[in-house]
């Protein structure tokens, strides 16, 4: 055994055994002790008709005589080799010591975490197009499917499928694509959990509302019940659509998700919009969101994916790839309110969508005096599940102390309505009930009130749509960084409208995400999840312009012309936004960006700790972790920059970077530092000319000083004196 394949075999082992120990709970278990594992082994195979062969004699070998072809789930070949199994744990630790494996991981479930947002966003409907070329852009949403009706995905005035499109469409008796989407493939390792279908059709409302978010078409009149009207549309309407359904109603597995990215780069769609993650971050080659969209970028393909929902904590954020962007989800200035009167006149102006309107008074009790049997005061005023007697609330409005989940809306079904109180109101949401979300100050004076009189009454008005001025502002539940894996790299990256966004939805499915009596084709809903799709079209849209760009220069156009944003509290800052709120309009426009290829983040790879065994299965060349081959996290090509210090430290640390002119004739770009008191930033060159397309400038940044706050914002702006080429400098005490 040589050097580095023994230091291979330690590092899988490491990552193998914390993983078992770590998630063992939400894996693909099955009844037997076997569970489904990820066998990754690089890129694909020169000859892909019989990788299944060569996976076979090596589980052969491990498992032995009892060995099951059908513990095989997937074989993934066609763009990168590897396979999905069902092993025990002893198999899978002998799996990851075996030559040209590169990790083995269990497949764990990743959770899924309008449309006035585009124009906050300032892309109009009459914002200039490419139009014949976005109509020959295929976008893969890998997603919960799709509701191939809804007006939305209209393909009236489409003509076929882009001539070098390979991907299928698994029609049924109850699935049909259009020429809007073209493509639809469903992917399920484990038992179908009851009530799903095995179908690309979307019951769950997340995928429809995605893809029309990205590439719907104009529907005129959209709502949710009037609320929200207007013309709902995509970023990028002539584009077209090709469905991979990878979550279910209990999650999305990475052996899916992996099955997805090995068929949709494949298939040759152009960009890849991922609205799911994982709970915990994990490694770059023991993630398949890391591992699928490190493939997609080595084939042209970028992939936009979700920062998660774990907010406001740090280190929250679990999209920690530096192949792609990051996004994190922000307000726009389109706000929903609900207004309460009591029956003494006085209303308060709660936080909720509220599409019921309830014309009477109806009685108010407060939880805290309606406590079901087993239960007191002090749980049923917080409206736990179960702790509120359902007789005492039918018919009468309930004042409980907190918010909850939608699930315990069931157990007291029978109330006229719900009023909830709660200090963070920064997104509005839909219960099966008129409801409205008070402040506390608010909740209090209901309370006065109640103590006031013998018969309390109030009613809960239908939402009314109000100006937010404070625009754009992350919401608290965006994940925030620092970045686990990797310190000094920023993210999130950017952030984008990710609040009441109101797109696409299926007739079938709940507008609360509970039993609903109601049905709409439009919906209003929040997550990191509305705000990724948003810069998936933008990226589509840059790509249109510049069709033969890197997912790197894409990525940096977004980042680099991103609006910037002021922290709303002191810890808060770039790890809530990055480099800002994106700007649709700028960043097909950016002057210069930040560009990288494979090569750029295989050093990074290397720098990173992972082997030269590791590295060149995965590139499938001879790209190795020699000396001058293993990059320092500081050097790598990224449109931002991050030092972490620990609070004894100096800060001082140099920073290469290269940029490429992305536009015709000669420029002169001049750097300029913003930096507070006590960090010196130099820039050297600070001067930097430009000859023509393509011509690139290397330069180094070096950040010397004391930080007196846990995190220090800074920034350099490269200008010519009509682009101006932005990075956040992050510099935070780490620890
Ligand atoms: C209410 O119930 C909780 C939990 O069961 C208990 O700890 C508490 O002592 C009870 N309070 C009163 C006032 O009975
Ligand atoms: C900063 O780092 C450089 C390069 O490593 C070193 O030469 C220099 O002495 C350092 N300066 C301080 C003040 O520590």
């Amino acid at each position: 055994m040589t050097r580095s394949t023994m230091s291979s075999l330690v590092f899988k082992l490491i990552f193998l055994s914390l993983f078992c120990s770590l998630l063992v709970s939400s894996s693909d278990s099955n009844d037997d002790g076997r569970k489904i594992y990820i066998v990754y082994m690089g890129s694909k195979l020169e000859d892909t008709a019989s990788a299944h062969l060569y996976h076979r004699a090596m589980l052969e070998e491990v498992v032995g005589s009892t060995f099951a072809p059908e513990s095989v789930i997937y074989t993934y070949k066609r763009s990168f080799n590897g396979f999905a199994v069902k092993l025990t744990e002893e198999e899978a630790l002998k799996i990851a010591a075996k030559e040209g494996v590169v990790s083995v991981f269990p497949s764990e479930k990743n959770h899924l975490h309008t449309t006035r947002s585009w124009d906050f966003l300032g892309i109009s409907q009459n914002v200039p197009r490419v139009k014949q070329v976005e109509s020959n852009i295929v976008v893969g949403v890998f997603d919960s499917g799709i509701w191939p009706e809804n007006p939305s995905f209209n393909d009236d005035g489409f003509g076929p499928a882009p001539a070098n499109w390979r991907g299928t469409c698994q029609a049924s008796t109850n699935f049909r694509c259009n020429r809007k989407i073209i493509g639809a493939r469903a992917y399920r390792s484990s038992t179908l959990p009851p009530g799903d279908v095995r179908s690309p059709r979307d019951t769950d409302g997340h995928g429809t509302h995605t893809a029309s978010t990205v590439a719907g078409v104009l529907v005129s009149q959209a709502s949710l019940y009037g609320l929200g009207v207007g013309t709902a549309r995509g970023g990028v309407p002539p584009a077209r659509i090709a469905v991979y359904k990878i979550c279910w109603s209990d999650g999305c597995s990475d052996a899916d998700i992996l099955a997805a990215f090995d068929d949709a780069i494949a298939d040759g769609v152009d960009i890849i919009s991922l609205s799911v993650g994982g709970k915990v971050p994990q490694p770059y080659l023991y993630n398949s969101i890391a591992i699928g969209s490190f493939h997609a970028m080595k084939r042209g393909i970028l992939t936009s994916n979700s920062a998660g929902n774990n907010g406001p904590k740090s280190f929250t954020v679990t999209s920690l790839s530096p192949w792609l962007p990051t996004v994190a989800a922000s307000s726009s200035d389109r706000k929903f309110v609900t207004q309460v009167l009591l029956g003494n006149g006085n209303t308060y102006q709660g936080v909720s969508i509220n599409t019921f309107d309830m014309r009477n008074q109806y009685p108010l009790i407060y939880a805290g005096n309606a406590p079901s049997i087993g239960f007191n005061s002090s749980t049923s005023r917080y409206c736990y599940e179960d702790s509120v007697d359902p007789n005492l609330v039918r018919g009468k409005i309930l004042l409980c102390d907190s918010t909850f989940g939608p699930t315990v809306f069931a157990s007291f079904g029978g109330a006229a309505g719900v009023l909830m109180q709660s200090n963070t109101r920064d997104h509005a949401s839909s219960y099966p009930l008129p409801a409205s979300v008070l402040d506390p100050a608010g909740g209090n004076n209901i309370k006065r009130y109640m103590s006031s009189t013998r018969a309390p009454t109030a009613t809960i008005f239908k939402s009314t749509v109000v100006r937010d001025t404070s625009a754009p502002v992350v919401v608290s539940f965006s994940s925030r960084g620092p970045n686990y894996v990797t310190h000094d790299i920023l993210k999130p990256d950017s952030t984008a409208p990710g609040v009441e966004i109101l797109a696409a939805w299926p007739p079938v499915a709940p507008i609360s995400g509970v039993r609903d009596s109601r049905s709409a084709l439009y919906n209003i809903i929040s997550g990191t999840s509305m705000s990724c799709p948003h810069v998936t079209a933008i990226a589509v849209h840059i790509k249109t312009f510049y069709p033969s760009w890197s997912p790197a220069a894409i990525k940096s156009a977004l980042m680099t012309t991103a609006s910037p944003m002021n922290a709303r509290f002191n810890s808060d800052a770039e790890f809530a936004y990055g480099s800002g709120h994106v700007n649709p309009l700028k960043a097909v426009d950016p002057g210069l960006v930040y560009d990288a290829s494979e090569s750029d983040y295989v050093k990074f790879l290397c720098g990173e700790g992972y082997t030269t065994a590791m590295v060149r299965s995965t590139t499938g060349d001879n790209s190795a972790c020699t000396s001058g081959n293993i990059g320092r996290v500081w050097d790598l090509n990224y449109p931002s920059f991050a030092l972490s210090i620990s609070r004894s430290q100096t800060a001082n640390q140099s920073f290469r970077r290269t940029l490429t002119n992305v536009v015709s004739g000669a420029s002169t770009y001049r750097a300029s530092i913003s930096a507070p008191q006590g960090l010196s930033i130099s820039v050297n060159p600070s001067v930097l000319s430009f000859n023509g397309i393509g011509d690139q400038k290397s330069f180094t940044l070096t950040v010397r000083g004391t930080v007196s706050q846990a995190i220090v914002s800074a920034s350099l702006v490269w200008s010519d004196g009509s682009h101006n080429v932005r990075s956040p400098i992050t510099v935070y005490v780490l620890g």
